[in-house]
């Protein structure tokens, strides 16, 4: 509890393109909470590196992120909107919590698998431990609740059994946080192979929406996205290029799946798929004028990084004070 209000963590990579899964799946989620709890959103630039990253290229990635979570919406005055790597607690956190944590569990995570698969040349210390790190984001905060999409269940689920073991061992120390998933657009598919989840590391660019693409880009996309044979717009499992195409729509037009069927009632694809596209259009258009907006005023942003920076650093090193001296650690002679 932060001045009697409860606390969300959450937090995004500033890696790759954004997609509209990002947008959907979480960003807008933490719009709707944002008023409700005390807030911290990271971009999460420790984790970026587990992947090889261009210097120069993460830095403006991180910047253009944080921007873009301003320009969505979320107040930096209200909410800390922060660098991960601007608060030395997260890393801290994370060396004693991966005490606590064991090879077998770290083993099981899919998110690991797929992407030690997908950087064979690259298997470093730091994927392997990337959850833990993603719990030290979490517990530092005392997070009571943290909006991801379906994708980071695994790490969640991490995140509580190593807040649990912790506690038991050492009394009430951490918060045990909740998942809060979206009942809309909590997974949003690849355009080109529904099966898969949209993502910004998907080598065919065909198959996400980024957030900064045009209206141009966004409505040939749609247009080409992967469908079916079977003629009817319904919201079914057995469909699922047009499930993922209705999730879209709806959470980009605030309507239900079944108002969506029945709007489409007797309609085919092609009235469907532009449909779609106005809808994201109609979301990212004022999105992407507001970051050009934003980027201009640098004295702005930079003043926001400062403030919040120190905001988080605040809260993280009580955490982290109590942590250091449960495990053992001697008092600092000030
Ligand atoms: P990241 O950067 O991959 O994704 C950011 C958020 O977007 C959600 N997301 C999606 N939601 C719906 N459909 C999709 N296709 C889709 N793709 C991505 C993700 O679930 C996530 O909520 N490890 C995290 C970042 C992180 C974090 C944290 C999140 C680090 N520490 C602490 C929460 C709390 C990640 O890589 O997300």
């Amino acid at each position: 509890m932060i001045d009697g209000k409860k606390v969300l963590f959450s937090g995004m990579q500033a890696t790759g393109n954004l997609t509209l899964g990002n947008y959907l799946g979480a960003l807008k989620n933490w719009l709707t909470l944002s008023d409700e709890y005390e807030c911290f959103y990271s971009v999460v630039d420790m984790h970026s590196i587990t992947i090889r990253q261009n210097p120069a290229e993460l830095r403006k990635r991180a910047r253009n992120l944080l921007t873009l979570y301003i320009a969505a919406g979320l107040d930096p005055k209200k909410n800390c909107i922060y660098y991960q790597s601007h608060v030395s607690g997260h890393a801290e956190l994370s060396w004693i919590l991966s005490c606590f944590t064991y090879m077998g569990e770290l083993n099981r995570m899919t998110q690991f698998k797929d992407k030690a698969a997908k950087h064979a040349d690259n298997i470093n210390a730091g994927l392997f431990t990337y959850p833990v790190l993603m719990a030290a984001d979490i517990l530092l905060y005392q997070a009571d609740v943290v909006p991801v999409g379906v994708d980071q269940m695994q790490h969640l689920e991490l995140t509580r059994n190593v807040a649990e073991r912790f506690n038991n061992i050492y009394g009430d120390v951490f918060t045990v946080p909740e998942a809060y998933v979206g009942k809309v657009g909590a997974k949003i598919m690849s355009l080109q192979d529904p099966s898969r989840k949209m993502s910004k590391s998907d080598e065919n660019p065909n198959a996400s929406i980024y957030l900064m693409d045009d209206p141009d880009t966004i409505m040939r996309k749609f247009k080409r996205a992967v469908t079916d044979s079977e003629g009817c717009i319904r919201y079914s499992d057995a469909q699922p290029g047009i499930k993922n195409l209705l999730d879209i729509y709806c959470a980009c037009t605030g309507k239900t799946p079944q108002e969506a069927e029945k709007e489409f009632d007797g309609k085919g694809y092609g009235e469907l798929k532009p449909a779609v596209g106005e809808a994201v259009i109609s979301v990212l258009k004022p999105l992407q004028e507001e970051v050009a907006r934003l980027s201009g005023d640098k004295a702005y942003i930079d003043s926001i990084i400062k403030e919040n920076a120190e905001k988080a650093n605040y809260y993280a090193s009580k955490t982290l004070r109590k942590v250091q001296k449960k495990v053992g650690f001697p008092e600092k002679i000030r």
